[in-house]
C-alpha cells in the first residue's frame, strides 16, 4: 500500500485521489498498483456505482515517474509493472468513471481520460502527451482512441509535437464534457458522480459495455506495450530521461539512427 493514493467512499461514489503533490502527482509503480487495486475492489463492492478520479495540489498528474522510467531503461525496474494492471482494469471496468482534472495532465494523465466517461477540466487545465519528447510511443490504447475521438490530424499534432492542449480546446474537440473555474471543480465532479450514481446501475453498466470494444482496447495496448518496452531501452529514451534529471533539454542529434 502507498499513502500516495487515497480512496474514500461516500454513498455510491468511490473517490480515488492521486496524492503526491510535491512531485506533481507523478505516478510510481506502487501508486499504479494502488490505483489498480482500487478499481478492482470497486468491481466486487456492490455499493460502488461510480468511480471519481482526482488529484491533489495544482496538477492532476505529471504522468509516469521519470526516475522510474530511467531505472527500467537501466534494467533495474520492478519485476512487475503495475501500470499494465492499472490500464487493464481501467479499460475493462464497467463502472462509470468521472475525472476531475486541474492544471497539468501529462502522459497517462491525459491518456487515462480517454477511458473515463465524464471528464471535467478546470480553466487552467492542460492536456499533454509528450511521449515523442521522451522517445517513447503513446500507451493506454491512446494510439487508437485519440484519433478515433478527435480525428487523425489533431491526434497526430498532439502526439508529434507534445504541446499542451488548453482546456477550451480539449472541450471543443470532445475530450472533455465541461470546463469550470478551479473553485468549482470538486463540487461539479461530485454532482456529476452523484447524478450518475442515482441512475439504474444495471442499465448504466450495460450501456457502458455496449459503448466500448474492450477486446480491441486490450489488443491495442498489447501492441503499444511491446514497442513502448523496447523504446524505454533505446539510446534516445536514455538521453531524454537523463536530460530530465539534469533539468536540461535533450539533444537527440548525436544519437545514431539504426
Ligand atoms: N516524474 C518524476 N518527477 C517529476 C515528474 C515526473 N513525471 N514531473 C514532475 N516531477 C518533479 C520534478 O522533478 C520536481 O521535483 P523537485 O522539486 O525534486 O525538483 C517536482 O516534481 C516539481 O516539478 P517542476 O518541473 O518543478 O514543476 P513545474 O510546474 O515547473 O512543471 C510539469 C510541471 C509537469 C510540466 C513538469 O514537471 C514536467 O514536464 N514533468 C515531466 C512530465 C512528463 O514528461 N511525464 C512523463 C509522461 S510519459
Amino acid at each position: 500500500m502507498t499513502s500516495e493514493v487515497i480512496t474514500n467512499r461516500v454513498g455510491g461514489v468511490l473517490t480515488i485521489t492521486i496524492a503526491r503533490p510535491d512531485k506533481k502527482n507523478a505516478l510510481t509503480n506502487a501508486m499504479y498498483g494502488a490505483l489498480a487495486d482500487a478499481i478492482d475492489s470497486a468491481a466486487s463492492d456492490r455499493e460502488i456505482r461510480v468511480i471519481l478520479f482526482q488529484g491533489e495540489g495544482d496538477s492532476f498528474t505529471a504522468g509516469n515517474d521519470i526516475g522510474e522510467f530511467a531505472a527500467q531503461a537501466a534494467g533495474s525496474g520492478p519485476a512487475e509493472r503495475h501500470v499494465f494492471r492499472f490500464l487493464d482494469s481501467l479499460a475493462r471496468t464497467s463502472i462509470p468513471v468521472v475525472a476531475a482534472v486541474q492544471g497539468k495532465a501529462v502522459g497517462v494523465g491525459t491518456t487515462m481520460l480517454l477511458h473515463c466517461d465524464y471528464v471535467i477540466l478546470t480553466e487552467d487545465a492542460q492536456l499533454i502527451t509528450p511521449f515523442i519528447n521522451l522517445a517513447l510511443v503513446p500507451e493506454a490504447a491512446s494510439s487508437y482512441l485519440l484519433p478515433l475521438r478527435i480525428g487523425h490530424a489533431r491526434a497526430f499534432e498532439m502526439f508529434a509535437f507534445g504541446d499542451p492542449l488548453p482546456a477550451a480546446t480539449a472541450l471543443a474537440w470532445g475530450i472533455a464534457n465541461r470546463v469550470v473555474p478551479n473553485a468549482e471543480l470538486q463540487s461539479e465532479a461530485r454532482r456529476a458522480a452523484e447524478r450518475i450514481a442515482a441512475k439504474p446501475h444495471g442499465s448504466m453498466t450495460a450501456m457502458k459495455q455496449l459503448m466500448r470494444d474492450v477486446a480491441k482496447l486490450a489488443s491495442q495496448m498489447d501492441a503499444e506495450r511491446a514497442i513502448f518496452t523496447k523504446r524505454l531501452e533505446s539510446d534516445e529514451a536514455r538521453e531524454a530521461f537523463t536530460a530530465f534529471a539534469e533539468k536540461r533539454q535533450p539533444d537527440f542529434t548525436k544519437i545514431q539512427m539504426r
